[in-house]
This record gives C-alpha cells, sequence and structure tokens, in this order.
C-alpha cells in the first residue's frame, strides 16, 4: 500500500485526480471502476475541470460502479446512477452507453450480480479502481462479515451503514436496506486501486484497514494484498496512522 497524506480534502481531491488524469492519458480507453459517496465528489470536479480545459478526454473510457442500492430506479434521486451522472457524466463527453452501475431495481438480483462480472470480464477488467472506505470499513457495500465476497453480491447493509448514509436522505427510514455491490475479485483484479478516505470519521477505520490484520471482518484490509493500492487521506483520517 502506499499512503499519500494530503492537507485536507482539497489536496486529497487533487491528489486522487492526479492518478486519474495520468490513467485516461496514457490509456485514452480505460476502463475506470467508480464509487460513490462525499469522498470522490471533488475529484470528480478536478476531472470535470481538465475535461472543460480541454486536457482530457474521456469518449473512449468505459466506467463500471462499485454498487447501488437495491428497489432503486436510475431515476430515483438517491440512486447511485444518478449521483453519477449529477457530479460526473453530465460534465464530460463519456458516451452514456460506456457508463455502468448495477441495475438495483432489476427483478432478478442474482442474475443482475452474473451479468455485471460478465460485463467487467468483458471490458477486460479495471485499469483503475477508486474507492472510498464505510466507517466501519466496507469497500463499495461489501460489508463486515464472515469471509470476503468474491463476485458481485446483493448484502443486506449494516446498521451503522444505513445510519450513516441517512445523513444523505430526509430519514433514516428512507434509506434502502439493501445493496448490490461488485465483490472482491473485481477490485483486487483492478490494475490499479485508490482509495480516498476524509474527515475524523474515518480515522480510526483507517488505522485498521492499514495496519490491521487483513480479515473480512474490515473488508478495506484485503487492500494490504493488492499490489498497487494507493490510499490518500487528509489530516484528519490520518490522525491515527501518524507514528504507525
Ligand atoms: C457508501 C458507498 C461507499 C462509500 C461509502 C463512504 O456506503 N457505498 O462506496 O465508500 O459510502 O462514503 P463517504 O465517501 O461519503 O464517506
Amino acid at each position: 500500500m502506499k499512503l499519500v497524506f494530503a492537507k485536507d480534502y482539497e489536496e486529497l481531491s487533487a491528489r486522487g485526480a492526479e492518478l486519474f488524469f495520468s490513467q485516461v492519458k496514457l490509456k485514452p480507453d480505460s476502463v475506470l471502476g467508480l464509487a460513490t459517496g462525499t469522498s470522490p465528489i471533488g475529484l470528480y470536479k478536478k476531472l470535470i475541470e481538465w475535461y472543460e480545459s480541454g486536457a482530457l478526454d474521456f469518449s473512449r473510457v468505459h466506467t463500471v460502479n462499485l454498487d447501488e442500492y437495491t428497489g432503486l430506479e436510475g431515476t430515483h434521486a438517491q440512486s447511485y446512477r444518478f449521483f453519477m451522472n449529477k457530479y460526473l457524466f453530465d460534465h464530460i463527453n463519456i458516451d452514456m452507453a460506456n457508463t455502468n452501475v448495477p441495475c438495483g431495481a432489476a427483478r432478478d438480483l442474482a442474475a443482475e450480480c452474473e451479468k455485471y462480472d460478465a460485463l467487467i470480464d468483458s471490458l477486460g477488467g479495471i485499469d483503475m479502481q477508486l474507492l472510498g472506505i464505510g466507517n466501519n470499513g466496507h469497500v463499495g457495500f461489501n460489508e463486515p462479515s464472515e469471509a470476503f465476497a468474491c463476485g458481485t453480491n446483493v448484502v443486506k447493509l449494516a446498521e451503522s451503514t444505513i445510519e450513516a448514509n441517512s445523513r444523505l436522505f430526509s430519514d433514516i427510514s428512507e434509506v434502502p436496506t439493501g445493496a448490490i455491490t461488485m465483490g472482491c475479485r473485481a477490485i483486487m483484479q483492478a490494475k490499479r486501486v485508490v482509495l480516498l478516505a476524509s474527515g475524523p470519521a474515518k480515522a480510526e477505520i483507517i488505522k485498521k484497514a492499514c495496519f490491521g490484520p487483513v480479515t473480512p471482518q474490515v473488508p478495506a484490509s484485503i487492500l494490504q494484498l493488492h499490489p498497487d493500492c494507493t490510499v490518500i487521506m487528509d489530516a484528519e483520517a490520518a490522525k491515527l496512522v501518524a507514528g504507525c
């Protein structure tokens, strides 16, 4: 794991965006694995700025998102498809047909999982995967459990995740209780992984994920075994890591 210490959210966003900039510059037909949450919004903003200034071209890029709430159509304002359109896709020259988010409203979720893995395989896997981290160590929506989930899977969200994500809903009762998420195989097979951690709520879990045992109880800890994983953290998220 490479650890990058940024002073604040802005610097974290810039450091992360630079990695995606070089990825797309060096391989214009990259397959980017993308994430939702507040952590990547600043990074997406930087990519949009570079696109607007003519420095970046997304016309040949494909994307696969990590996860989606079950039961929500992509048009729902809380869906991750809606999020991605709003914070990135609507502002760059990507072909929407090349953007992929698991379908949380699929009738047959098991079939949707298989379809999503087949899609990732058909694209030749992920060149660069962006990740946030849940307060409980989840990546995508792979919650702490007895074993690492391999393929795309359907999960029941942990109470702590529902509570943490309720900040984005008008009431906690509106937060979906399930999700469909890319599993550890596609994430671990990504050629490069970039994880962003920002704010004091991430300090405890970042220490565990980077320096604790590799365990499915802290799903992000599996990234210690990835050959090219960069963890970018701001000063608040890094406060328990200094000196490790
Ligand atoms: C959600 C997403 C994760 C994300 C996490 C952290 O649960 N499924 O992919 O990493 O939130 O979000 P934030 O970046 O807002 O802290």
